[in-house]
């Protein structure tokens, strides 16, 4: 193993990220476990140099102190007892925090600080082949920045153990599956299976305009679709999963033990519960993305905006037709395309075209047509609770609008949505 690593037992603070964080920025690795780690957890974790403990007024479940371990003080590895048994809390002000963890980080654990990109890719391969032996792996890959960095990482540890499954929905956005199949089959080798269900997916949802609805047939058709491609293949002991820290922190728990119910490819029935192989857990969203690139993806599929599940499903307002969501399909690549040119598309959080279930009289040809609108949506945002419209100058506004209206079929008028977050959400429905 390469690198040494600072472990932090999770006794309910919520400063834990953030510590963790603080000591990556140190350049020392760190990893968060639940407070009450066995023994043979922790014997089975490398380099750790050092443990710290960090309490708070969480630390008192069901009115009981919870407590590490007697292990866990007795290993021989320096434990740091934060706002805890006569230990003091991390100081409020960041450059004496900075100092205090260096202290603890380098002086008591003389600790290396050698986590970078490279030596955390080769720890994570060493990882996941001692954990996957000769067996084999399965996983779902959308094509977002998660999935496809678990990808790209189990196909340098496991290659040919591994399988990627792919499904088409029908309603991620122009070019995306051709993208997947490209990088992965083609570049990376992967042993790629490629699963067209856009018309399973469309007949499913015609008809269906309550966007809950909607959501909830996207999310189990595609657990079907998953399930009936590994009932194929034979001997699959492993499941990859994208698991990234953000979701362990989403899922409201105080431990990192919650995330397995919570995650992605969770509704899979019983007999098919793989044990999972999650190597990014322990990411942030930046940290993801330096390691899809380190291990070469390309830029396009590494710093992707966000991307609902359901897809171009909760833009196409209404019951979905195969019409408007290839109007949605279009519009959304004019827009990522001027974006593109103009400098905005690593600047702008998310941006995206939404088409309602109206239409409105136009003239097309000297006559007067029915058309759709297209609705152009672009905000910036930190977490995704409340947002804010980009300033698109309103000369690029014009010339998208000229776009949309002469090359996508059925529309006729383009609006922008001014409206920030609240009182709108991001998504239309
Ligand atoms: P809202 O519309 O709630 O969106 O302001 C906040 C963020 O969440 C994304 N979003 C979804 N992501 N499945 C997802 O994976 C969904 O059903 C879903 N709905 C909204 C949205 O794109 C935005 O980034």
């Amino acid at each position: 193993m390469k690198q040494d690593m600072i472990l932090i037992l999770d006794l309910g603070s919520e400063q834990n990220p953030q510590i963790a964080r603080e000591i990556r920025a140190l350049g020392v690795y760190t990893e968060i476990h639940p407070h009450d780690i066995s023994q043979e957890a922790l014997a089975a974790l490398p380099n750790v140099k050092g443990i710290i403990l960090n309490g708070g007024p969480n630390r008192v479940v069901d009115g009981v102190e919870i407590d590490a371990g007697a292990h866990v003080y007795g290993a021989g590895i320096p434990v740091c007892c934060a706002d805890h048994k006569g230990g003091k809390p991390w100081p409020a002000d960041e450059g004496q925090r900075k100092k205090a963890l260096e202290d603890f980080v380098f002086g008591a654990c003389h600790a290396q600080a050698n986590w970078n990109m490279e030596n955390f890719i080769a720890d994570q391969v060493e990882l996941i082949r001692r954990q996957v032996g000769d067996k084999k792996v399965l996983l779902a890959l959308s094509g977002g920045v998660d999935s496809s960095v678990v990808a790209a990482l189990l196909i340098k540890a496991v290659g040919s153990q591994l399988t990627c499954v792919h499904v088409n929905h029908g309603l991620l956005r122009k070019g995306e599956p051709e993208q997947v199949v490209k990088v992965f089959r083609e570049e990376m080798g992967a042993n790629l299976i490629y699963v067209d269900a856009v018309d399973r997916f469309l007949d499913k949802l015609a008809g269906v305009s309550d966007p809950e609805r909607k959501r909830k047939i996207i999310g189990a058709e595609f657990i079907r679709v998953f399930e009936e491609e590994a009932r194929k293949l034979e001997d699959i002991s492993f499941l990859g999963q994208g698991t990234i820290y953000p979701d362990i922190i989403e899922s409201g728990t105080k431990t990192v033990k919650a995330v397995k119910s919570h995650h992605n490819v969770g509704g899979l029935p019983e007999d098919l519960r793989f044990e999972l192989v999650e190597p990014l857990k322990m990411l942030f969203k930046d940290e993801v993305r330096a390691c899809g690139k380190a291990l070469g993806l390309p830029d396009s599929m590494v710093y992707r905006q966000p991307f609902p599940g359901p897809g171009l499903g909760v833009r196409c307002l209404g019951a979905i037709t195969r019409d408007r969501l290839e109007a949605v399909r279009e519009s959304d690549a004019i827009l990522r395309e001027e974006f593109q040119k103009n400098g905005l598309a690593g600047k702008v959080w998310q941006y995206f075209t939404i088409i309602p279930d109206v239409k409105s009289v136009g003239v097309r040809d000297n006559r007067r047509a029915d058309e759709w609108p297209v609705i152009l949506r672009a905000v910036n945002t930190v977490d995704a609770m409340t947002a804010t419209v980009e300033d698109v100058p309103f000369a690029l506004l014009q010339h998208i609008t000229e776009r949309i209206t002469h090359e996508v079929k059925g529309v006729n008028r383009v609006l922008y949505d001014l409206t920030p977050k609240p009182t709108g959400t991001i998504e239309w429905e």
